[in-house]
């Protein structure tokens, strides 16, 4: 894992909408398009108004297809929505055609929504790039933030998905103290199969989680932060902008 220190969340953002544009450019000049899943939570919230603003030339929106890391199982239009904190801050501002993006689909129960989103997730891999659908689909960039217990996604400390291996996508039952308790979301291998994951921790109140996640020497799977479940790897990048060294 790279850990990248900045003075400030604008800068934290600033580095993450670069990094996204210039992965963007290479994974379309390459394959002829760009796979990106957002995440939900405040951290990213700059850096999806830098993409709607700032960036917004940089961006080739026509190549790019937008998923969801996880989601809360309620409408769109809901204030707790994932998607609706991106729509709104984003992709409400960029040209982007709506058969590109892939919100999860919230009808059924739950668990017929984890299946339903594992589905369009192998059938667009399999479209765009004859992905096996035996095979994990690696997307480009998986943005992520961490929770206040070291969650990632909706996979929450103790909950039985954390070691799912089979299913790519999962529905869970948030703790008490998370909004909306009903979640999917992706499980560690789809995660850990990215091409590149950016894990947005700005702030101080994490400081001690971050500590722990650079250390990362809980080999006491129990302890192990769902955030620590995440691969180690040269294009895994912890963004933070404060010194948890300190
Ligand atoms: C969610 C998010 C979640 C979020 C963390 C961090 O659906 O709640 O996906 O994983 O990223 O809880 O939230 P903040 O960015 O608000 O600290």
């Amino acid at each position: 894992m790279k850990v990248s220190k900045f003075d400030t969340i604008s800068e934290l953002s600033h580095w993450a909408a670069d990094y996204i544009c210039k992965t963007a450019d290479d994974c379309i000049s390459k394959k002829g398009f760009f796979t990106i899943c957002m995440s939900g939570g405040s951290s990213p919230a700059m850096l999806y108004l830098l993409l709607a603003t700032e960036y917004a030339s940089k961006m080739n929106w026509t190549r790019t297809y937008v998923f969801w890391s996880d989601e809360r199982f309620v409408p769109h239009t809901d204030g707790n929505s994932n998607f609706k904190s991106a729509y709104d801050l984003l992709l409400s501002k960029c040209p982007i055609r709506e058969a590109n993006i892939f919100s999860v689909p919230i009808t059924g129960s739950p668990d017929e929504s984890a299946e339903k989103y594992e589905k369009q997730i192998k059938n667009f891999f399999w479209e765009k790039s004859h992905t096996d659908y035996k095979a994990i689909p690696s997307f480009d960039v998986i943005l992520l933030g961490m929770g206040g217990d070291g969650h990632i996604a909706s996979l929450f400390p103790g909950i039985p998905q954390l070691d799912e291996q089979k299913k790519l996508v999962v529905a869970v039952t948030a703790p008490f103290y998370a909004p909306s308790r009903d979640r999917i979301t992706f499980t560690i291998p789809l995660i850990n199969a990215a091409a590149n994951v950016l894990l947005l921790v700005p702030g101080k109140e994490k400081l001690k989680l971050i500590k722990q996640l650079v250390s990362n020497d809980s080999n006491d799977k129990k302890r192990k932060l769902p955030a620590e479940m995440i691969k180690q790897s040269e294009t895994t990048h912890l963004l933070i902008d404060n010194d948890y060294s300190s």
